[in-house]
């Protein structure tokens, strides 16, 4: 497995591994692997004859108040991890490499940035979508893996990649949950043992308007407010949004028909944990 800290170096290498005519499959992460980025990186695996993990803490995408500073590092445990998965280049670019002291581009995706997520993090997928260029002109990936846990940013992508015309096939793989149902993310090391029950909040939120469309609910207030007096149960949770948006535009529903993402944000504590669901996919018979 190569590590490589040279974008210039990552170029040359996969130049090299493309005249050979072998695809790339890659997975832009920012460390502290979780069985949730894993399972990006073995679907990476599969279907690709080079794999190609990045390990960048990207500090544009963190707000002036956010977790840069705390956010977790675990680099050596990180490369063994992508080692065992059989990943081929660890690209592990520092700042000043990727935002030089004249670095003055930004790359935006209109609408989409703007929603959701973007209401408390208002420059949070300006900073994502930004590195993901300058990633994907570095790495020239054949397909790029994603997770639906931060499905927003998934759709961003793809949406950037389409408007950018990125020769490149965006990918995006189920949730990863612990057994009791809390979507993975390097974020829940943060979390006390009493927080981390109380983050269960999140998927059984999910679950109960899961269950209610299940019986024929189709009306979003009510799945919303039967998920937020759930939640607010708990005191020690506090809503930031819960939503039921279209798929393609994430834009709100009135009523569930089509493809439709169940999404909510809720602080536990300090932290902000997100989670989301894809419902409406099926079509009913009889
Ligand atoms: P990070 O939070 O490290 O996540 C890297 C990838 O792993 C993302 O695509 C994310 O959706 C996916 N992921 C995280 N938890 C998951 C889970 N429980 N199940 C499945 N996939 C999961 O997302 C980022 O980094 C950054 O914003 C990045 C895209 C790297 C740009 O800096």
């Amino acid at each position: 497995m190569k590590i490589v800290k040279d974008p210039r170096k990552v170029n040359s290498i996969i130049k090299e591994v493309k005249l050979k005519g072998k695809s790339i499959g890659f997975v832009p992460t920012m460390g502290a692997l979780h069985e949730g980025h894993l399972s990006l990186i073995r679907q990476a695996h599969k279907e690709n004859d080079f794999t190609v993990v990045s390990i960048f803490v990207n500090p544009m995408q963190f707000g002036p108040k956010e977790d840069l500073k705390k956010y977790p590092r675990l680099i050596q445990n990180d490369l063994m991890l992508c080692k065992k998965d059989n990943v081929d280049l660890v690209f592990l670019p520092d700042s000043k490499n990727l935002y030089p002291p004249e670095f003055g581009t930004f790359v935006k995706v209109k609408g989409l940035s703007d929603c959701l997520c973007a209401k408390s993090r208002p420059m949070h997928f300006q900073g994502v979508t930004t590195v993901i260029t300058k990633l994907f002109n570095i790495v020239c990936p054949d397909v790029a893996y994603f997770g639906q846990k931060d499905a927003q940013q998934a759709i961003i992508i793809k949406r950037l990649s389409e408007d950018l015309n990125f020769p490149v096939k965006i990918s995006m793989l189920e949730t990863v949950r612990a057994k009791d149902g809390l979507a993975l993310s390097s974020r829940n090391a943060y979390l006390s043992k009493s927080q981390r029950q109380d983050a269960l909040v999140l998927s059984q939120a999910l679950k109960l308007a899961k269950k209610m469309i299940d019986r024929g609910e189709t009306v979003s207030k009510k799945i919303i407010s039967s998920m937020r007096r759930l939640i607010q149960q708990n005191k020690s949770a506090k809503i930031d949004y819960v939503e039921i948006v279209d798929f393609n535009n994430l834009r709100p529903v009135k009523k569930i028909s089509g493809k439709c993402l169940i999404v909510l944000a809720v602080w536990i504590g300090k932290i902000r944990l997100i989670d989301n669901i894809i419902v409406g996919t099926v079509l009913k018979h009889g």
